[in-house]
């Protein structure tokens, strides 16, 4: 069974309060939500292997680490999981960005493919999909099932908040994918939004409703 890793980091989780906050206008909600990935993403980050290099100091010739060349790759789940990208990017600036549209049906909450975009070598990279929100689970789901229809088998997931729903559906339909959040919610309510929350992501991140 993959992990369910909860970020937990103070400073993700002050950011966090702010971001749930209704009061927190687009332009901070926007940059918070930039801020706690990037903190997120040194977490998702902490297994990717290390190389051995000689490096010389002003002193001495030692032997240091560097990243390897294990090649990342970032899938925003359009629209909202894309207020996480640049903040991502920060930390890891040579990964590639694939795209995937996905709706979700405010009555059935089915989701809905609208668009794909993944880099030629998505296969060859370990892949974080990312979205805010992990509700019913059903965009991660279709998310996933679209990138391992196309040869990619190195998926984590990274969500801001989860509904436990979200995540049990995802560990029945992806047993090997670990996920990694900011905080694990309480439920969903009778239109399929997480509570407490922090409402639409999507709404929020780009000021419509
Ligand atoms: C939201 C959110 C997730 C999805 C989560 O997107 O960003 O993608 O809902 O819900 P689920 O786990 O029940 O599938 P939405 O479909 O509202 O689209 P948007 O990002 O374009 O606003
Ligand atoms: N999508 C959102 O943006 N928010 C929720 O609470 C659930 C799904």
């Amino acid at each position: 069974m993959s992990k369910v890793v909860i970020c937990d980091h103070p400073l993700i989780q002050h950011k966090l309060t702010f971001i749930r906050n209704k009061d927190t206008n687009t332009k901070d909600f926007r940059e918070l939500v930039d801020e706690v990935a990037t903190l997120m993403a040194y977490e998702i980050t902490r297994d990717v292997p290390l190389d051995t290099i000689t490096v010389e100091t002003p002193v001495a010739t030692t032997e240091a680490k560097v990243v390897s060349g294990r090649m990342l790759g970032l899938i925003p789940i359009l629209r909202a999981g894309l207020g996480m990208v640049e903040g991502m990017l920060k930390l890891i600036p040579a990964a590639k960005v694939g795209h995937i549209g996905l709706v979700r049906d405010h009555e059935t909450l089915q989701p809905t493919e609208y668009y794909i975009n993944l880099p030629t070598d998505a296969a060859n990279r370990q892949l974080i999909v990312i979205d805010p929100m992990l509700a019913t689970g059903g965009s991660a789901i279709a998310a996933i099932n679209s990138l391992k229809k196309r040869g990619c088998d190195q998926i984590k997931l990274m969500c801001l908040i989860a509904a436990p729903e979200g995540v049990k559906a995802v560990q029945d339909a992806h047993p090997e994918i670990d996920i990694y959040l900011a905080a694990l919610d309480d439920a969903l309510n009778e239109k399929g939004y997480i509570v407490p929350g922090l409402g639409d992501a999507g709404d929020r991140l780009f000021g419509t409703n």
